[in-house]
């Protein structure tokens, strides 16, 4: 478990997460952010889109470690 730190809707947040969870999971378990559905986990349905940086973004597939990366 570890701690990362996401700019949510304007609001940096604290939140402890496993090393393999995706954004989905960290919005929806660590923030109780449920808008963000979850469907297919492979990219194609949509479900789980976000915006990061003004770009919709099918995040489910994408690890918490990219996004810090990027
Ligand atoms: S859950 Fe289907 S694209 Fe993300």
């Amino acid at each position: 478990m570890e701690i990362v730190k996401l700019n949510v809707n304007g609001c940096v947040r604290e939140i402890p997460v496993e090393h393999n969870w995706t954004l989905l999971r960290a919005l929806r378990e660590g923030l109780g952010l449920t808008g963000t559905k979850c469907g297919c986990e492979t990219g194609d349905c949509g479900a789980c889109m976000v915006i990061i940086d003004g770009e919709a973004v099918r995040e489910s597939a994408r690890r918490l470690r990219e996004e810090a990366e990027a």
